[in-house]
């Protein structure tokens, strides 16, 4: 147990206060460990406040999630009518639906923003692994949250892409038609699928994405952040200050907090701008379709996810069975490559063949749709590995040969094409596209190991690079 401290009698009723509490509880320890005695290096720029933004959006989404569960029904029967109720008779209904509905998107924004800053100065490193997984995990929730989510309002397109969805599990080998079931609850998307929804969305997943959170911040502030020169300013080697604090380090608090709270404001005034003027966006946050009451009798004639799965969705189409060619074709030539550059033992070079092999065969003998369902699978997993793919010498674009920066702005647009292409019907052109787009996409990490050490890379200062304004 901590030694009772005691306080001046003169001491302020304020100072009291605290100092009763932080005899029984650590408040104002951990106030100086993550905030005004948390170090960050001191060069941060713009890319660094879409950690902060995601808080806040958690903290919207779950604030409004609170509201909305407050007058919402998760029965088939009359969910629709309960949301419209929400819009029309509730007071300020139509504005916490809305903030959610916007909040969705924008949770995804910041975080795809965020994801992108951590590629670009290469967070995800040693000693940053773990806080990249935990990202990773809670990427991987926010798509389960989000997804589930859709299905509530009960309407057309809740209905049929959930059924779109849950369906794909059914392609699995053995295991999918029990598992799509195990999900659905019933043999078609109904009622027992909108109520495990609806517990798994209010409850199950924000729990589990919250812990997520915590983890990953306590485990940024064991290693101390990134920056964009990816200098570590804590490590042995760095300058430090008689009290022992780096000298290119600063409090987090007051300065980035007033960083971030800039950034917060002009978060909050385009949000509103769209909670207000285009809460649809164009039917990209809310679509038209999705106004609609679900029909089980009746399909709409183009199905599509919400635009953030979209990359997503574009690779699972991709995934036809003349591209299943295609792909074994990739996997002989991974194999043959791997068996002639790397320096293996022969036992391992024969299995990497076998393997290849077996894969092949399988590849043949399973359909095609199921092989889309594992690509879109991978297309997220792969980020995991993002730490152990990365072989360039330095960890920040600023210091990666010049045209890294193009490969990865190539990465970009291959990514947003791919989302474009996600949300139109299929087309023969689109279906070529997102198929060349799904080969970059997964040859941008598979190859990483490779293509990251070509290259000469830039010398790294001492120092982070600073202009005091
Ligand atoms: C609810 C979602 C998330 C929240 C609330 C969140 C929160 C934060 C916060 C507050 C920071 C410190 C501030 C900053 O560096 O921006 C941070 C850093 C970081 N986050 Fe997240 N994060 C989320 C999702 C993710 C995801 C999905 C990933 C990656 C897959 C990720 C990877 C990272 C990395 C690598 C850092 C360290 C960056 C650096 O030091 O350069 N985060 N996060």
């Amino acid at each position: 147990m901590a030694e009772f401290k005691e306080i001046s009698p003169n001491a302020t009723a304020g100072e009291k206060l605290m100092n009763w509490v932080d005899n029984r509880f650590p408040a104002t320890k951990l106030f100086k460990e993550h905030m005004s005695e948390y170090y960050a290096p001191k060069n941060f720029n713009i890319w660094y406040v879409f950690g902060s933004l995601s808080l806040l959006v958690l903290v919207i989404q779950i604030v409004t999630g609170i509201f909305l569960t407050m007058h919402y029904k998760p029965d088939a029967s009359i969910a629709f009518a309960s949301v419209e109720y929400i819009m029309r008779d509730v007071p300020w209904g139509w504005l916490i639906r809305y903030m959610h509905s916007t909040g969705a998107s924008a949770f995804f924004i910041v975080v795809y923003l965020h994801m992108f800053r951590g590629l670009l100065y290469g967070s995800y490193r040693k000693p940053r692994e773990l806080v990249w997984i935990f990202g990773c995990a809670i990427f991987l929730c926010l798509m389960a949250e989000a997804f589930m989510g859709y299905l509530l309002p009960w309407g057309q397109m809740s209905y049929w892409g959930a059924q779109v969805i849950v369906n794909l599990f059914s392609a699995i080998p053995f295991i999918g038609p029990d598992l799509a079931l195990l999900i659905r609850g019933d043999f078609v998307v109904g009622d027992a699928t909108l109520n495990r929804f609806f517990s798994f969305h209010v409850i199950a997943v924000p729990l589990v994405l919250l812990g997520l959170v915590v983890a990953h911040i306590i485990a940024l502030h064991e290693v101390g952040s990134n920056n964009p020169d990816g200098i570590e300013i804590k490590g042995p080697g760095a300058p430090k200050d008689a009290q022992g604090h780096p000298l290119d380090g600063i409090p987090f608090h007051p300065y980035y907090s007033v960083h971030d709270i800039f950034a917060v404001s002009v978060f909050l005034m385009v949000f509103s701008a769209i909670v207000f003027f285009a809460p649809e966006f164009g039917g990209y946050f809310l679509e038209y379709n999705n106004f609609i009451p679900a029909d089980p009798l009746k399909t709409p004639l183009h199905i599509a996810p919400v635009w953030y799965f979209t990359p997503y969705y574009s690779m699972l189409r991709a995934i036809t069975s003349e591209m299943m060619y295609v792909l074994i074709l990739c996997v002989l030539a991974g194999a043959a490559l791997s068996v002639m550059k790397l320096k293996l033992p022969s036992v391992i070079k024969v299995a990497v063949l076998a393997g290849a092999a077996a894969l092949c065969a399988l590849m043949l003998a399973i359909d095609a749709k199921f092989w889309g369902v594992v690509v879109m699978g991978a297309a997220v997993i792969i980020l995991f590995f993002l730490p152990w793919l990365d072989n360039c010498a330095v960890k920040s674009i600023r210091y990666r040969p010049d045209w890294h920066k193009y490969l990865y702005a190539v990465f970009v647009i291959v990514f947003v094409i791919l989302g474009y292409l996600g949300v139109q019907p299929p087309s023969p052109v689109g279906e070529r596209v997102s198929q060349v787009g799904t080969l970059f996409y997964f040859g941008f990490f598979l190859l990483m190991p490779w293509w990251s050490q070509l290259g000469q890379t830039k010398p790294v200062p001492d120092r982070v690079t600073f202009a005091a304004h």
